[in-house]
């Protein structure tokens, strides 16, 4: 199985059904936080529908219109999942969209800033894309500094852009070149 390895004890796989039960225990514990700025995380979900959203992400890793990873941390020698990222992909203009979310417990070690950055260097190489953004809400300070870390540029707020069920909330857009990533990895992340 595909894996990719961000240090020594955490490593990216697929994001496939086969992960189907440790998903859903991590979505669950992680739910009533994630719904603060994921609107897909609102509603508690049942495990089929993780089952569902996992086959689709496999299938569109098949297609080639995503690539979806899940990240696998070790502690006391056993292996967990911790938490998901994701590189939209749009063949036809070159580029890509990056999402992600960590487990409460794993916040702040730097995972995701180390995920992120393995989507770029896939995105910027092999797959020869020239732009990938990352959207996130104004008030996600958290998402706000991996996109900073790692060299995004702020290029606009789209209005309401986002649907919660009470409101509707703005979104603000980074973008980064490939040639401003290799420029971010010459000088160090
Ligand atoms: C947004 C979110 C993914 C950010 O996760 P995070 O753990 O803060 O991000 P990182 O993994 O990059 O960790 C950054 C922290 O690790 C530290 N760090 C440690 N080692 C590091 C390394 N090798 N590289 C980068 N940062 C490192 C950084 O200094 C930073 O510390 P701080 O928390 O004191 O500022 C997380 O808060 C989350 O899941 N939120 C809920 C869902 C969500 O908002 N998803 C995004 C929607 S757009």
């Amino acid at each position: 199985m595909f894996s990719f390895p961000l240090s020594d004890d955490a490593v990216l796989i697929l994001r496939t059904a086969s992960i189907t039960d440790a998903y859903h225990q991590l979505v669950t514990a992680n739910q009533e936080r994630l719904a603060r700025w994921e609107p897909w995380a609102v509603k508690p979900q049942a495990i089929s529908e993780t089952r569902a959203f996992l086959e689709a992400s496999a299938r569109s890793w098949l297609d080639g219109s995503e690539l979806p990873v899940a990240i696998a941390v070790r502690e006391d020698g056993q292996w967990h999942l911790a938490g998901a990222a994701g590189l939209r992909i749009n063949g036809y203009t070159r580029s890509g969209e990056v999402g992600y979310w960590i487990d409460g417990g794993h916040e702040g070690r730097g995972l995701i800033t180390m995920t992120v950055a393995a989507l770029l260097d896939q995105a910027f190489g092999p797959l020869g894309i020239d732009r990938v953004t990352l959207h996130t809400d104004p008030a996600n300070e958290r998402s706000r500094a991996v996109a900073r870390r790692l060299g995004f540029v702020e290029e606009a707020t789209l209005r309401q852009a986002t649907a919660f069920p009470d409101e509707r909330r703005d979104e603000v857009v980074y973008g980064i070149m490939a040639g401003e990533w290799r420029g971010v990895m010459s000088s160090g992340p």
